[in-house]
This record gives C-alpha cells, structure tokens and sequence, in this order.
C-alpha cells in the first residue's frame, strides 16, 4: 500500500491515495498553481491563493476573468473572497490573497484532478473553499463553507470579489481606448443574487455570470468604488462593511456581492457562488443555468464525486507499483494528468503563457499526443487529423501554430521539424489501438483546399518534403528552427542544416515503412531519383542516405554529433568551435533513431554524461554562449533556457537511448535528476516551481540561479518524460503486434507491477529481476501459460490478463 504522505517539505507533500498534492504554506516560492475545467469548455487555473483565471474555449478570444502572471501583481487577482466581523471589524481572505496581513492560524491547500480546495482558520472562523468545473457544463463552482469555532454568535459579511474582461483577452490588455468603455454590469430584474457581465453589447461572445446562494445585502460591480480609498488589499467597502450598489458603465467591472451570515457557536453554513457563461448570450439562458446550480449542494457534491471518478478512470489506463515511490505517483497521478493537461492547453496558458499569444504549437501538441495517447485514443485521433488539417501545407510543411478553438493554422511554416512529430504521433496511435483506419481519412491542405490526400499521403508529403530539402552536407536544411527555437537561419536560408532533423528523418522512415507494410500499401509508387519506385524502395533510401551522410559528415572524432551548419555552412555543435562546443539533442536521437553503430552510440552518450550532465538535470550545450552559432539563443544568460540551460524536454530523450543501449542505473539517474518531488525535495526554495508537475527549464551550472525550474505544466516535457520512464525504463509498451514488455531498469531493482489498459484488455503485468539484471526478458507468461518472445498479444477481450516476466 502507499504510503499516504510522500516527500513531505516545508511547503507540502503528496496525498498518494487521495491522488492530491497538499500545500501546506500560502507562501510558496512560486504560485502553485492547478487547472480546472478538464473537457475544453470553460476552464481556469487556480493558485494555492486562489490566484487565477477563468475563459471559456480559448484563454485569447474568450477570456472571462483577468489575470497577470508576471511582475509584483502576478498571480492576481483570483476567486477571491472577504469575510468582515462585523462586531471586531476585522476582515480577512480564506485563501490569505488578497488581505496578505491577516496570517490564517491554519492553511490547507489540496490539489486534485481538476479540483482545488483551500481551507484555513483565522480569527475562530474556519473556511474551506472548493473550486471545480462540474463535467459538460459551463459553470465554476466555488462552494464556501464557514464553521464558527468559537463560542460566541458571530456576525459575518462576505464580499466575493471577480474581475471581468472586457473584451478578448488580448483587446483587454492591450487596447484600453476601446475595451474600457465595454464595461457593463447589470443585476437580474428580479434576483439581486445575479450579475450579468455585458460588455460587448453585440452578441459576439458568451454571456458570462456571477450568482451567489444567498441574499444579498449590496454589491459592487465599480472596481474603483469597491477599493474606494484603500487597496486591493484593504478595500473601503469591506473596511467600511458597506456597498454602494454602484453599476459599472467604464474601466474595470467586478463582481462583488455582500451577504450578511450568523453563526451559532459551532455553526457552520455552506455558500455557492457560481461563475459561467451562457454560450447563447442572452440572460434567460444565463438564468437558466444559475437556477439549476444555485444552491443545490447535493448537486455539487454529486459531480464533484463524477468529475473525480472520470479523472481518476482516464489516468487508470496505467498504474505502476515500483521501487521509487515518486516515480509511481507521478507516474500514476501527476505526470499522467500533466499530460491530460497539455493535450487539452497545449501551450495557450499557464503560469509562464499568459494566453495572450500563441495557442496551440504544431510540433507541440504533437508531441504532446505521446503521453496521452492511452488515456483516450479516441480524442488523440481526433485531434490529430483536426490538427493536420488546419496546418498541413501542400509542400508537406506546417504551419506553425493552430488554434483550437477556430480549427485554424496560425504562423507561417518554414520549420524544420513540425511536420516529422506527426509520423510520430500517428505511429503512436495505431500502435495503441491498431486502428490503421485514420491512415484512410481524406482531407485537403490548408493552402490548397482542392488538394485532398488521406493521411498516410500527408505523412509521405512530410517525409518528402525534409529529404526534398537538403542541403550541402545531404543533410535537410534547418531553416527557421527544428525542435530547438531558437536557432535556424531562417525560412529562407538555404545554407543551414539540422542535424537532429537528418536522424529524425530515419527514425520516421523507420516508422513509415511499418505503417506503409501493415496497412498494405508496398504497391503504392512514388517518385525518386527520375523513376517511380515502390514506395518502401524510397523509404529505405531515405534512411539509407541520411543515415550515410550524418554519419559521414557529422560526426566528430571526440565523440558525438553536431548540431548542425549556420549560415554559412560551418559546423556548430563542433570541439573546434570555442562555445557550444557539444549539443545533447542529436545525440540521443541517434540512439532512438539507429543512426549510430554502438560503439557511436555509447560514445556520444558517455560524451553527453561527462560534458552535458549536472546534479540538476542535463544541460542542452556546453559551453554556453555568447555569441550564438545560429538563431538567437543568446539573448537569454549562459546557463538559462536553450543558452545551456537544463531544457527539460529532450533530457527524456536520454532517458529512452541509455534504456536502448542496456544501461538501466543511468536511464534512472537522469530521470530522477529532474523528477519533480525528487527535484524539488532537497531545496524548495531553490527549485522554486510545484513539486508535481514538470517544469520546461532548470537554470544550469553557468547561471546564478542553477537548479531552479520554471515553466511549468504546459511543456513537452511531460509527454516525453511519462514515455521515457513508462515505455523505456519500465518497458511496457504498445508496439505494431501487441504490448512489449522490455524493461531496463537497475540492477537493484527486484522488480515492478505496471496494470495497462491496452486495446480492450487489461495486463496486470508483474515482473521481476531475480538475477539482478538491467535489462533482458527471460520468460513471459500470460494467464499461466509460457509464451514466446516479449511481445503480448491483444486480447481484446475485456479481460483482465496476468502477466509474469522475468528478467535475466
Ligand atoms: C519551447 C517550445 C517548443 C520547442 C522548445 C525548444 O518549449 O514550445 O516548441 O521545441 O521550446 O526550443
């Protein structure tokens, strides 16, 4: 059983059976911070302050509430609430922001699966207040409830505080001229318990509302009246106990509503208030979602046990029992809903994305699908081909960017890569569901709406279009970026090329060719040095060529690959040059992609051992840079972000190569180095970010701040490190024929249990290391009976199926 509190520090620890991370102080070195709204409808995020943000679809077009993530005001404002004692005057928040000088005698904050509840006590008034999205409907609950633990009747006023956008979120912000005078609050005709917010009186997007359980004695929807002389902190209408039932017509509209409360001695009261949208927008259909949330707190209670049991049943695809108890409860929690996480928000908004720019990344959310892809196939495939035909070029290209709630392409293409991660992406669905039915669907490019091809061809396009573009060296051009950002000599470069594209480039080939065979397509023809050539012929020249030239022309004889050429066609990633003499990306992917014999391999791998790892994490080049080879990754520090610091993304891929190349002790170093709770544990403060998720970055050796992670939640980092430790170091993992069982782990593991779902059955899989190995399956034995080879087949059959491997 597991133990109920793990990697307890002095700012909190996990709940593992509760599947919640608990924070134990409000002062937290950073916001720590949890999504809600877990279907893509109406969403939010919420501080362990209740900091936050509410939109509906899409952060950018249809921003509900204002938020700041940067600066001294960041992470304001929030759901907010002011109790007042109306006999002392005193007043304070239950979630310590916004009144920071009223120090709650107790704070509890846990953060679950799309939940939150923070619960404190100050002055004897005890609170606890629960923020969640109920399953399908447009509604945030915060349900309030308040016990008296005093002996004395007490005499309370609530005033909840909501700050209202104007307009999109980006207009807000930016063009004050104009979304300033849409500022307009109304008060139901009937019902002074609901606020209508109207700004934009045209119609053009939801009608969002604020409601309140109980009677109201005042409101406030003028955020300047309600602060009147004071401060956010120190609001005159709480100080003073009195509103002035002011509605708002300019600036900032707020939602302050005043409710006046007895407690009896041990009494205690539950309060809702409710925040949504009406998609239709118009007050009847507000109203009419208001009246069937309002106040029924069994109905509350009801889907938050709903919203529970869905969450914990897409993360139950895979449970895992291992030596390491933080690698299980990420594994079986956290990273999982990370990666639930990054599939619905992609990179829109975070703690770090403000939700102002860019939505969703195409190689992004690609990406993303791999940690995902388990918890609901179904959705992956849609998202796929939703996304392939929003950005998908004819020239086999991409655009850049889409956004999810238009279906369109955004940004230009020219990149390097964005294209190869579909392949990806596609594989890793039809190896979990064996469904080759999405290689069938047709649709057009997004610059050419009468060019219709179904997928396998757009895959094709995409494979074409790298090995198309080729430069001196025979290896594809780098042109605006490739994984990495932030070098490319831009789209129109000719000169420039990305040695991580030529290995991808095989590793998609490789796959290609499976999905080309099992989908019967060998007798398709395709053109290839001036003849039409089967297509499998093609494919294998592909991986013979690029294979050829990176080997011939990109390795160094210290021991790894470089980079890739600049604009003017010398070698970056080289000994000879003076700065980022070694980059970690080509290296492992020349591991996962085949490129390198082994001998190479275990070369370039010990090489990013001595040179590219630290304590924290694997740095990205060494040594840092001041002038930039390629690109602009000089404009952050040496040690910060792609100038050398520890990008946390591709350290996973190091994680997959050591596992490929038999070496379980050091797969695992480098996973713990930046897992989490591991990370975190040793210095909170330090490392600065939540203990739950992955962060995109820690700050390396060469930075003033090495160790400390920053943005979190939304990063490729998730999908790759669930994929790392569960299919590579764990091994279990969905392949063409079945489920691999390949694990590689240390030798003093004595075993593990991982329980997969895995197209239509279940395998409790129970392996063990008698013999102390790292890697090597010895016997496989499904249901009882020995089997052949490491490969289990698909029952599909509904049931459950025990599986008992051992290693040597
Ligand atoms: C950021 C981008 C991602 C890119 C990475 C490395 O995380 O979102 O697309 O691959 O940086 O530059």
């Amino acid at each position: 059983m597991a133990k109920k509190k793990l990697s307890v520090t002095k700012f909190g620890y996990f709940d593992v059976p509760g599947r919640e991370y608990v924070i134990t102080s409000p002062w937290t070195p950073a916001p720590w911070i949890n999504y809600l709204g877990l279907e893509g409808m109406l969403c939010g995020m919420v501080s362990n302050t209740a900091g936050g943000v509410t939109w509906f679809q899409d952060p950018l077009e249809r921003r509900v509430t204002r938020y700041i993530q940067i600066g001294c005001n960041k992470d304001r404002p929030g759901r907010w609430l002011y109790v007042r004692d109306n006999d002392t005057g005193r007043f304070w928040s239950p979630s310590y922001q916004p009144v920071t000088r009223a120090r709650p005698a107790a704070y509890e904050c846990r953060h679950g699966l799309g939940y939150t509840r923070i619960r404190s006590t100050y002055a004897g008034i005890a609170s606890e207040m629960l923020f969640f999205i109920p399953l399908g409907e447009h509604v945030e609950v915060q349900r309030v409830v308040l016990r008296n633990k005093t002996d004395r009747e007490r005499h309370l006023s609530l005033f909840s505080y909501r700050e209202f956008v104007n307009d999109s979120g980006f207009q807000d912000l930016t063009n004050i001229q104009y979304s300033g005078h849409l500022a307009h609050v109304d008060l139901d005709a009937e019902d002074n318990r609901i606020l209508y917010v109207m700004t934009r009186q045209d119609g053009w997007r939801p009608l969002p509302f604020f409601a309140v359980s109980e009677p109201v004695s005042g409101f406030e929807t003028k955020c300047d009246v309600f602060i009147g002389d004071g401060s956010i902190e120190n609001p005159q209408a709480v100080r003073e106990g009195k509103t002035t039932d002011t509605l708002v017509g300019d600036d900032t509209a707020v939602g302050v509503l005043k409710s006046d409360l007895t407690l009896a001695p041990g009494q205690e009261k539950v309060v809702h208030y409710i925040l949504g949208v009406a998609p239709k927008p118009t007050k009847d259909e507000a109203k009419a979602v208001i009246t069937r949330w309002l106040g029924d707190d069994r109905k509350v209670l009801a889907a938050l046990e709903e919203l529970k049991a869905h969450a914990v049943g897409l993360v139950s695809a895979l449970q895992v029992e291992t030596p390491d108890e933080y690698a299980s409860v990420m594994v079986n929690t956290w990273n999982a809903y990370q990666c639930w996480i990054n599939f619905q928000f992609s990179r829109s908004i975070s703690g770090y994305a403000t939700g102002l720019g860019r939505s969703m990344g195409t190689r992004d959310s690609l990406q993303d699908l791999l940690g995902y892809m388990h918890m609901a196939p179904g959705r992956a495939r849609q998202r796929i081909l939703e996304l392939m035909g929003a950005v998908h070029l004819q020239n086999g290209g991409c655009q850049h960017q889409y956004s999810a709630l238009t279906k369109t392409g955004m940004g230009e293409g020219g990149f390097s890569d964005d294209h190869l991660w579909a392949v990806l992406a596609v594989c890793a669905y039809v190896k979990e569901t064996s469904d080759l039915s999405i290689l069938d669907e047709a649709f057009a490019y997004t610059d050419n709406r009468d060019l219709v091809e179904d997928l396998y061809h757009h895959l094709l396009r995409a494979i074409q279009y790298s090995y198309n573009d080729r430069g001196a060296h025979g290896i594809p051009r780098l042109r605006a970026a490739d994984w990495n950002d932030t070098i490319g000599g831009g789209r129109n470069d000719e000169v420039s090329e990305s040695v991580l594209v030529g290995i991808m480039l095989v590793k998609m080939a490789k796959e290609m060719i499976r999905l080309t065979e099992i989908s019967g397509r060998q007798a398709l023809k395709v053109r290839h040095a001036g003849r039409r050539v089967p297509v499998t012929d093609y494919l294998e020249a592909v991986i013979r060529d690029l294979t050829k030239a990176v080997n011939a022309r990109a390795w160094v004889r210290e021991g790894w690959y470089a980079r890739g050429t600049d604009k003017k066609g010398r070698w970056f990633g080289v000994p000879s040059r003076a700065e980022g003499k070694i980059f970690l990306e080509p290296q492992p992917w020349s591991v996962m992609a085949g490129v390198a014999s082994r001998d190479r391999a275990i070369k370039a791998m010990d090489n990013v051992y001595a040179k590219l790892f630290t304590k924290h994490g694997i740095q990205i080049l060494q040594p840092g840079c001041t002038v930039a080879p390629s690109g602009n990754f000089t404009v952050f520090p040496r040690g910060a972000k792609e100038n050398a610091g520890i990008f946390c993304h591709p350290n996973p891929w190091a994680v997959c190569a050591e596992t490929m190349l038999g070496r379980g002790a050091r797969a695992l170093e480098y996973y713990r180095a930046i897992l989490p709770p591991a990370a975190s544990e040793p210095d909170p403060v330090q490392y600065c970010a939540e203990p739950y998720v992955y962060g995109q970055q820690r700050y390396g050796g060469e930075h003033r701040e090495f160790g400390k992670c920053a943005g979190t939640w939304l990063t490729g980092t998730a999908a790759w490190n669930y994929v790392a430790v569960t299919q590579y170091i764990l091994g279990v993992r969905p392949d063409w024929d079945g489920l691999v069982v390949d694990p590689c782990i240390p030798a003093d593991w004595k075993g593990f249990r991982a329980v997969r779902r895995f197209r239509g059955a279940t395998y409790d899989v129970k392996v063990s290391n008698p013999a102390g190995v790292e890697k090597g399956v010895k016997s496989v034995r499904v249901d009882g009976k020995p089997v052949p080879g490491n490969v289990l087949p698909a029952f599909g059959d509904g049931r459950v199926h025990r599986v008992t491997v051992v290693m040597g």
